[in-house]
């Protein structure tokens, strides 16, 4: 029944209330449906269960502080690795903490700390659940895209009768293979990604550059990864990323050529996010131009367009999907490029605009496709863009699948 649970990375939060003891349950399913099961528990949890049963049951030892841990930073590690996280049963306080963004304890730090999918299970008493405090910190996080699994209806602590009570096993361990089913919708896929911007020579010392500072280009390669594909990322930038990505540096839109010939033909997905400069020095000095023998004058030529290139030669299936970083008419540019370019997708951006692209952490883009705009996504961090843009990738897919 749980078909998406084999070998996958699931923390479990357990917060203080009355149905800690059904995370024991959930805790033996996950196990036993071949999960690797990380617990977490809040020192409130510790008075209805004893730390002792979940750390037997679960595949390592429970965690219960952010100072006490074998890990100095026990959250980051928990989240990282992460493929989603449950908190079950959740209490009014955890959620008012995880939608403030307070970390002040390892479960709510972990949660702060994940780019994984987030299933909340609340459960207290019916006065609290339907408190407008806590209705409004669950929007808020269901406007973030946490998955709420909604607590039932029946006997409470105390012999009350209400909502409030923690949703049945079934459904939790379904909701999680669920949130590891679409998370994982690149499984099997090989996507190479560029990054960064070009740097092409002028002499020994000195070369044509860009503003591009290679953060869009990771983001879309590490969602990728964590979205089960396959990745390799040909980039101009050193930054540190997934032990499982396959890291091709470059330096020159020469070298990013050779890198991405090599790999395009195996590639099922191609996101050219790489600022090329379009020109080059014609000639590099070997040595360092002198300020002694006067000003040069620096004669440019074209350099190979890349993305031109795999359009021209792309094969049955494939996608492709370039960036459009425009200052003005942003989607008629745009729009010219994918059809020029033989593109699926396009990602435009207005380069212009206030926090949108080179340098920034976050992005403003819109995303066309053959039928013209797919998606429009406001400025927001470079993480959720590349979400978007593989969410397009994965919705062409499926438009294009055989069996639709
Ligand atoms: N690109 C490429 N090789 C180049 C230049 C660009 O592969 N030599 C790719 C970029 O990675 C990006 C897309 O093409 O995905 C758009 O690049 P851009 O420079 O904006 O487009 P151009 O066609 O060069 O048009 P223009 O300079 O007129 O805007």
């Amino acid at each position: 029944m749980l078909e998406n649970v084999q070998g996958r990375n699931i923390v479990l939060g357990v917060s203080g209330g009355i149905a800690a003891y059904k995370s024991v349950e959930l805790c033996r399913r996950l196990v036993d449906a071949g999960a690797y099961v990380a617990p977490i528990m809040t020192e409130d949890a510790h008075r209805f269960i004893g730390p002792v049963t979940l750390s037997a049951l679960a595949s390592e030892p429970v965690h219960t502080s952010l100072w006490d841990d074998a890990s100095p930073i026990p959250h980051t590690r928990l989240g990282q690795n992460a493929d989603v996280i449950v908190v079950a049963p959740a209490t009014a306080r955890v959620i008012a903490a995880y939608a403030m963004g307070l970390s002040h304890d390892v479960l709510v730090a972990t949660l702060i700390a994940t780019r994984a999918p987030v299933v909340l299970c609340p459960a207290m008493h019916t006065e609290m659940w339907e408190h407008p405090s806590v209705q409004h910190n669950i929007e808020i996080l269901r406007s973030r895209g946490v998955i709420i699994v909604e607590p039932q209806s029946g006997r409470l602590a105390g012999g009350d009768i209400g909502t409030g009570r923690l949703a049945d096993t079934d459904s939790i361990a379904s909701a999680i293979d669920s949130a590891l089913a679409a998370s994982h919708d690149l499984a099997g896929l090989s996507v190479l990604v560029t990054a960064g911007g070009t740097r092409e020579p002028i002499d020994a010392v000195r070369v044509i550059a860009n503003r591009s500072s290679g953060k869009q280009g990771y983001a879309i390669a590490e969602n990728a990864a964590r979205r089960g594909a396959t990745v390799t990322l040909v980039t101009t930038i050193d930054r540190p990323t997934f032990a499982s990505i396959t890291v091709i540096p470059v330096e020159t839109a020469d070298d990013m050529l050779h890198a991405v010939t090599c790999h395009s033909d195996s590639s099922d997905v191609i996101v050219m996010s790489a600022a090329v400069a379009d020109f080059r020095p014609v000639l590099r000095s070997a040595g360092k131009i002198k300020k002694a023998d006067g000003v040069p004058e620096i004669v440019l030529e074209k350099t190979p367009d890349i993305l031109a290139g795999l359009g021209a030669r792309k094969r049955e299936g494939q996608i492709l999907v370039g960036f459009a970083a425009e200052t003005d008419d942003l989607l008629v540019h745009a729009q010219d490029k994918l059809v020029r370019k033989n593109l699926d997708l396009i990602v435009a951006n207005d380069v212009s605009a206030e926090g949108v692209g080179f340098s920034h952490d976050t992005n403003a883009v819109t995303i066309l496709g053959a039928s013209g705009v797919l998606q429009t996504v406001a400025l927001t961090d470079k993480h959720h863009i590349a979400a978007a843009v593989l969410d397009s990738v994965v919705e062409l897919r499926s438009n294009h699948s055989p069996h639709k």
